[in-house]
């Protein structure tokens, strides 16, 4: 399964078919890549054959068939966009992945940490909440393929017929000799870095319908100085919203979380990027890392803002370091402020300046931002209704053979009367945080 994942990218310009060591089949012909266009893939609605493998081998697998993403367009949208993370290969993740294909999505967002492959050998298969605590002598080095290649075979049945789009999380840092880092992620993802004007694999966009989809990489570069940034600026600034009224934003670590278990970890990247997404109206920021749900309320520089995004984390796809439950607001769960080291960048924790948290790191009550919090594995599903309303389920795991019955849901409404970009530009001030 190593070259089989499928990701179909739309692109206003140029749509082709992204597919690693896969090939579209049209009858009984095999049409070379570069020729394969959206264009033909729109003339045979949206379904194509496929087969994938080494060409040159009797190693072919069997035909799959394949649903496209639909063209550009405000009135026309994926059936149903599932969002997971944090997935792994545990009887957890199979119960959340059965659970997510009976939903029957037509996209899959998958927003980090995706097999934890990196810490297989050394945990002896069962991975430990703290990998740090439980091997301090033993840096994660591992890289083992058989462990992506088993993930590979069990995400295969989903993700040969349901385009599936990526991000990095730090289980695929994966650290090597030399200085090699995200080898396996990076081979083997097709991503369309360069068709979204990316100079980078660890970011990219895409359309959907008329969904623009932004990916940012947390792990590599995102200071307002770095050619991320200047990407990011760039490509929110040709966003047609006429074409594409939806931006939704994903990247592995959260920037609002109220959980213990990775606090204010990513602080540093929030300060940097939040007001240029604020800026330009993102509609949902979908994250993982954090093993747990939650949903927050429509923020900006942690104060509750109308025009704000909304900041969901599903990182509780079912992976091997088990659920986090540890609230930061929670008497003794407040986190010390080195507790929570990213692998990559720095930390620029903060302290509330107002507000009932003034003054502290942490809450003394469930912060007003966090709107619902449960710590359950389970995935997400998003329906685009039209340019105004959408529909976010979210599914827990132990409701996944009782009838539908979403553990949180509600419609995301937008208003672009009022938090068009020329009415959203503030400045955040990194020392008045969360001031009324
Ligand atoms: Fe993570």
């Amino acid at each position: 399964m190593a070259k089989k994942v499928a990701s179909i990218v739309a692109k206003r310009e140029e749509m082709q078919l992204f597919i690693a060591n896969c090939t579209p089949l049209r009858g009984s012909s095999i049409i070379p890549l570069p020729s394969f266009t959206m264009s033909e893939l729109m003339a045979w609605n949206q379904r194509q054959n496929i087969t994938c493998g080494d060409s040159s081998l009797p190693a072919m697998s069997e035909e799959h068939v394949f649903e496209t993403f639909p063209l550009p367009a405000q009135n026309s949208y994926p059936r149903r966009i599932a969002v997971i993370g944090d997935l792994g290969l545990t009887r957890n993740s199979s119960t959340t992945i059965d659970h997510l294909s009976k939903n029957d999505p037509s996209l899959i967002l998958m927003v980090g940490d995706l097999t934890y492959a990196n810490q297989y050998l050394t945990t002896g298969g069962k991975g430990v909440p703290c990998f740090s605590c439980a091997f301090p002598d033993a840096p994660i080095r591992e890289t083992y393929q058989p462990r992506w290649d088993g993930w590979g075979r069990f995400m295969e049945p989903l993700v040969s017929r349901v385009p599936m789009m990526v991000i990095e999380g730090n289980h695929e840092i994966e650290p090597q000799a030399a200085g090699i880092t995200f080898k396996s992620y990076l081979t083997r993802f097709a991503l369309p870095a360069k068709e979204s004007g990316s100079s980078s694999n660890f970011y990219y966009s895409f359309d959907a319908g008329g969904v623009h989809f932004i990916m940012l990489g947390a792990y590599v570069d995102y200071n307002s100085t770095g050619a991320q940034y200047a990407w990011l600026k760039e490509d929110l600034r040709k966003v047609d919203r006429t074409v594409t009224p939806w931006l939704v934003t994903a990247w592995h670590p959260p920037w609002y979380n109220s959980y213990s278990s990775h606090y204010q970890e990513f602080e540093c990247m929030r300060q940097e990027m939040e007001q240029l997404l604020y800026h330009y109206g993102v509609d949902i920021v979908f994250s993982g890392h954090v093993h747990a749900y939650e949903r927050m309320n429509r923020v900006y520089n942690y104060t509750l803002d109308a025009c704000g995004p909304i900041y969901i984390t599903v990182g509780d796809g079912g992976n091997i370091e088990k659920v986090d439950v540890d609230h930061a607001d929670e008497p003794g769960k407040c986190p010390s402020q080195g507790d929570n080291m990213p692998e990559i960048g720095g930390v620029c924790h903060l302290n509330f300046s107002s507000g009932p948290a003034k003054g502290n790191f942490c809450w003394d009550r469930q912060p007003e931002w966090s709107a619902y919090r449960e710590s359950s594995f389970g995935h997400g599903i998003l329906e685009v209704l039209n340019s105004t309303y959408a529909l976010w389920s979210w599914h827990r795991n132990q409701d996944t053979y009782k009838e539908d019955s979403p553990g949180d849901q509600i419609y995301i409404v937008r208003q672009p009367d009022i938090c068009s970009p020329s009415t959203s530009l503030k400045v955040i001030s990194h020392f008045n945080i969360y001031s009324h």
